[in-house]
């Protein structure tokens, strides 16, 4: 199927590796020139700047600042903008529970995980009203309507980031810019398998081995597996080309069948 993308001109956010990382190589595939965020550059991404149209751009998104840098520098590398992939986030297990957690935990879950996407959009937006067919699609997760207390802070802020979506597609919409989220289950990730991943944190707190809690996590969900990042990468590019020219004000999951409600 052709998407239609190329030319275009997208922003992604948190793109050092994961999804965001797999995000940019995809829209690089369509032929979308992409400015790609994140604190540090990877190897990774420094080897997409060989591949296409790529200009990284290294900024702190958890700044009052960071975002409208991005996005000013998004639009003097390309002169314009016309998709918006908010997928920076970060979280830590909090595996001593709610009363562990400071004000300043809080507030760091809630900017990284939320606020940035509400400062990025802020400055995107004029930009993308622009185009003919601007769009958004910021990466929420499955805890925004599966709130887990391991990842309280987390879930708060993905719930917000799902409802000020919501209600952004309905102002932007009759202007011409498409809102909409995807929500991943897990995902095979540093976030979950790094480090101090999901899955070494909770071994870390609970003597166990971090294999076994994802080999858990993995059995949650029907298919058994996790999902991987350019799975999540192929439904961000989707719901950001013309093909989903009347989605607008909806979220997606891909859990691996890990929720079980209607
Ligand atoms: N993995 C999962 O299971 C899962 C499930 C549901 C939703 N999600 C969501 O998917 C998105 C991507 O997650 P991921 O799994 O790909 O995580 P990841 O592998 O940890 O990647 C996170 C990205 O965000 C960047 N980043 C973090 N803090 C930043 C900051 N302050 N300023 C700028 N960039 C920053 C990181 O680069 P630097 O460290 O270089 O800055 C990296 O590029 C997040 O919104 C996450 O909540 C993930």
């Amino acid at each position: 199927m052709d998407l239609r993308l190329a030319g275009k001109v997208a922003v992604v956010t948190g793109a050092s590796k994961g999804i965001g990382l797999a995000v940019t190589r995809a829209l690089l595939g369509e032929g979308v020139s992409v400015v790609a965020a994140a604190r540090n550059l990877t190897d990774d991404l420094s080897q997409l700047t060989t591949q296409g149209k790529v200009h990284p751009v290294q900024v702190d998104l958890g700044t009052p600042e960071g975002p409208a840098r991005l996005i000013d520098e998004a639009v003097v590398a390309y002169g314009g903008l016309d998709i918006l992939v908010n997928n920076v986030g970060a979280l830590h297990p909090r595996t001593d529970g709610f009363l562990s957690l400071t004000d300043d935990d809080w507030l760091w879950a809630l900017t990284i995980n939320f606020l940035a996407a509400v400062r990025t959009t802020r400055a995107a937006l004029p930009h993308l009203l622009e185009r003919d067919s601007g769009t958004i699609v910021s990466t929420c997760s499955v805890n925004a309507v599966l709130p887990d207390p391991l990842v309280i802070d987390y879930s708060a802020a993905k719930a917000a980031l799902l409802n000020f979506s919501k209600s952004l597609s309905k102002e932007v919409g009759p202007r011409g810019v498409r809102v909409n989220t995807v929500s991943p289950g897990p995902v095979s990730t540093q976030l979950w398998l790094g480090e101090d991943g999901v899955a070494a944190t909770v071994a870390r707190a609970s003597g166990g081995e971090s294999a076994d809690v994802a080999k858990r996590a993995a059995a949650e969900g029907v298919t058994g597996r996790f999902t991987r990042p350019d799975e999540v990468a192929d439904l961000i590019v989707l719901l950001a080309s013309e093909r989903a020219g009347n989605v607008t004000g909806s979220d997606f999951v891909i859990d691996g069948g890990l929720i079980t409600t209607l």
